[in-house]
């Protein structure tokens, strides 16, 4: 059997800013009762100034590498998922490698959304078994605080997301029965229009202008049919989970933890009722971050890393579904 990947390390680095609901309500017509009925969040960060995703990415890099004990220098290839990356182009990896000093290896982004972190360890994974490389830094970062619209307008969105960084590095896992199991990817393009921002936009000459940010539905900011996407989230995770499981032969009894893509609370609890699974072993810190897309499982992984309720030996599924539609899991003997 060919060696096993593992997450060696693990990093995470949110804005010091903390908005609480309380404070959209000063900005916007909503209420701290509606946002956490609707969604379990309670606060979310929200950058303070100039701050792009890789900034927040390359701190969580370097408590990844620390804690992994591999240095910079040791890294073979740097993927970074995001939806929002700091400029159009180049890859906001690049900014990131040359933030953390990396070598000339290979650096990409990974543009999937909520599942980018998943396709990306799935893309890390595979470097790894193919031998290309030993130790790969994945990094999930979003800044999504000045892309959003904090009017009234813009609320069903805005009190959503949040701003946040996580890492980890992969490596061989020092014990062959543990480490990543496998990952299952998945994606249905016809469901774009239903979550997505369309400008700017290369179709269009000029590719943004005045009229993207004016009117009701403004295309210069995230546009998302909000039931609809949470339909299809509580059909797909719970779908994405059981073939993680049955790929391993593996029932739900089995699984000691599960760190859902951190969309909205309810989402979550649904998953969880619907796979019959007690809640206590799903992770959720939601209430403190708000949906930070690509950024949200590693941030949760970190958390539930640090209290022990992901330790040696425990069966752990990541799972994510969002903007694509994309959705995905990873399963994990640690
Ligand atoms: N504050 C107060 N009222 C609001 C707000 C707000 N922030 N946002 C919307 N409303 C209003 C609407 O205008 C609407 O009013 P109306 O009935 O007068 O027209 C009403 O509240 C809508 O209420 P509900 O339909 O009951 O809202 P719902 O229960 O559908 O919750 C929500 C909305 C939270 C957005 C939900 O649909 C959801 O979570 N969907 C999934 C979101 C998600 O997971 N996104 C994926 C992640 S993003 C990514 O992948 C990039």
């Amino acid at each position: 059997m060919s060696e096993r990947t593992h997450i060696l390390g693990i990093g995470s680095a949110v804005p010091d800013n903390v908005v609480t609901n309380d404070d959209l309500s000063r900005v916007m017509d909503t209420s701290d009762e509606w946002i956490q009925q609707r969604t379990g969040i309670r606060q979310r960060r929200h950058i303070a100034a100039d701050c792009g995703g890789t900034d927040l990415g390359a701190i969580a890099a370097r408590e990844a590498l620390a804690s992994a004990g591999v240095g910079i220098d040791q890294i073979d290839a740097i993927v970074y998922a995001t939806l929002s990356p700091d400029i159009d182009w180049p890859a906001s990896a690049n900014l990131l490698a040359a933030k953390l000093g990396a070598r000339s290896v290979p650096a990409f982004d990974v543009r999937n959304q909520c599942s980018g972190f998943l396709y990306s360890l799935a893309s890390a994974d595979a470097l790894i078994r193919a031998g290309r490389a030993r130790h790969v830094l994945v990094v999930g970062g979003e800044i999504h605080s000045t892309g959003i619209d904090l009017t009234t307008r813009g609320r069903e969105v805005a009190v959503i997301f949040g701003d946040g960084a996580g890492a980890v590095v992969l490596g061989p896992s020092p014990d062959p029965q543990r480490g990543l199991l496998s990952t299952h990817l998945h994606a249905e393009g016809r469901y774009a229009e239903k979550l997505w921002l369309e400008s700017a936009s290369s179709r269009k000459k000029p590719r943004i202008e005045p009229a993207d940010l004016d009117g009701d539905a403004p295309r210069a900011f995230p546009s998302m049919s909000g039931r609809y996407v949470f339909k299809h989230a509580v059909t797909r995770f719970p779908e994405v989970i059981q073939e993680a499981l049955a790929a391993n032969g593996l029932r739900v009894e089995d699984l000691d933890v599960l760190i859902p893509h951190q969309a909205n609370l309810r989402i979550n609890q649904f998953v969880a009722a619907a796979l019959e699974m007690d809640e206590a072993k799903v992770v959720n810190n939601i209430d403190r971050y708000g949906n930070t897309t690509a950024a949200s499982i590693p941030l949760a992984l970190a958390e539930a890393m640090r209290d022990g309720r992901v330790s040696e030996g425990r069966l752990v599924c990541l799972a994510a579904f969002g903007a694509g539609f994309t959705w995905a899991a990873a399963l994990f003997r640690w």
